[in-house]
C-alpha cells in the first residue's frame, strides 16, 4: 500500500519572538511570539505602524535574520537548522525579495543584475540570458536591458528589482514597501503588475505597506501591534 504524502503548507512560522539587544541598553522586544501560516498561492498584507517590527518580521521570515525565539518550516523542513550554505541556497531558490530600495548592483546593466541569481545558482549563461530579458518585457523593460541603474528611473530601477526577485521562480515572493518611493501612478502600475505575475505562477505573496487601501486588496490582512500578528 501506497504510503499517504504530506501534504505541507508552504510557510509556518511558530512563536516567533525577535529582541534587539544593544549593550548597555535594555532589550527591545520587537516580535512577541508571532505564528503565521501560508498556503501556496496565499497573497498576504502586513500593515501595522512605523517601527511596529513589520520589516524585521519578514526579514525573519525569509531567513535574512535569525529569530531570537521560534521556527520557521518551509514546505516542512526547519529552515533555521540549516547551515549558511545551504541557508543561502534556500534564500536564492525559494524566496524572492522586493525591497523598499532596490539594492541593484550598480556596476552591473539592468539585465545582469536580472541574471545574477541565477548566475550564482550555476544555471548557464545563455538560459539565465533568456529568462532575464524575459522578465525585463514582462515588467515593461525592454528597452532598457544595458541601462545601469542610475541609467534608470526610480520606478524603472524598482521594476527591474522584481524582474530580479522572480529570477529563481520562487514560491514566495516578500515584499517591503515595494512602491513606496514611487509616485501613486507608477505606484500602482508596479502593484498591479506584481499581483499578475504572482498570480499567473501562482507564487504566494507577503506585502508590508503603509497603504491600507492597497493591503485591502490582498487575501488576508495582518496588523502588526506591539509585537502580536493579528487578523485585521
Ligand atoms: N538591527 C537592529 N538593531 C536594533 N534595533 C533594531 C534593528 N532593526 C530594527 N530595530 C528596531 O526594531 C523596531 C522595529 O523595526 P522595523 O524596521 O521592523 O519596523 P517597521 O515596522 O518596518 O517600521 P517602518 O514602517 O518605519 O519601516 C524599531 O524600533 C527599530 O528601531
Ligand atoms: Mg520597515
Amino acid at each position: 500500500m501506497n504510503k499517504p504524502v504530506a501534504v505541507h503548507p508552504l510557510l509556518v512560522a511558530k512563536g516567533l519572538r525577535k529582541a534587539f539587544t544593544k549593550r548597555g541598553s535594555a532589550p527591545i522586544d520587537v516580535l512577541q511570539g508571532i505564528d503565521i501560516t501560508v498556503q501556496p498561492g496565499d497573497r498576504i498584507a502586513i500593515v501595522g505602524k512605523s517601527g511596529a517590527g513589520k520589516s524585521t518580521l519578514l526579514h525573519v521570515l525569509g531567513t535574512l535574520e535569525k529569530p531570537t525565539e521560534g521556527t520557521v518550516h518551509f514546505l516542512g523542513q526547519d529552515v533555521f537548522t540549516y547551515d549558511e550554505e545551504n541557508l543561502s541556497k534556500f534564500r536564492n531558490q525559494q524566496v524572492g525579495f522586493v525591497f523598499q530600495f532596490h539594492y541593484l548592483m550598480l556596476e552591473f546593466t539592468a539585465l545582469e543584475n536580472v541574471m545574477m541569481p541565477a548566475l550564482i545558482a550555476n544555471h548557464s549563461k545563455s538560459q539565465a540570458k533568456e529568462k532575464a530579458n524575459h522578465l525585463l518585457s514582462r515588467v515593461g523593460l525592454s528597452h532598457r536591458t544595458d541601462h545601469k541603474p542610475s541609467q534608470l528611473s526610480g520606478g524603472e530601477q524598482q521594476r527591474v528589482a522584481i524582474a530580479r526577485s522572480l529570477m529563481m521562480s520562487p514560491k514566495l515572493l516578500l515584499t517591503d514597501e515595494m512602491t513606496g518611493n514611487l509616485d501613486p501612478i507608477t505606484g500602482a502600475q508596479v502593484f498591479e503588475l506584481v499581483q499578475t505575475i504572482v498570480s499567473e505562477f501562482k507564487q504566494a505573496l507577503i506585502s508590508v505597506t503603509h497603504d491600507e487601501a492597497m493591503a485591502k486588496t490582498y487575501d488576508k490582512v495582518f496588523r502588526l501591534t506591539d509585537g502580536i500578528l493579528k487578523k485585521s
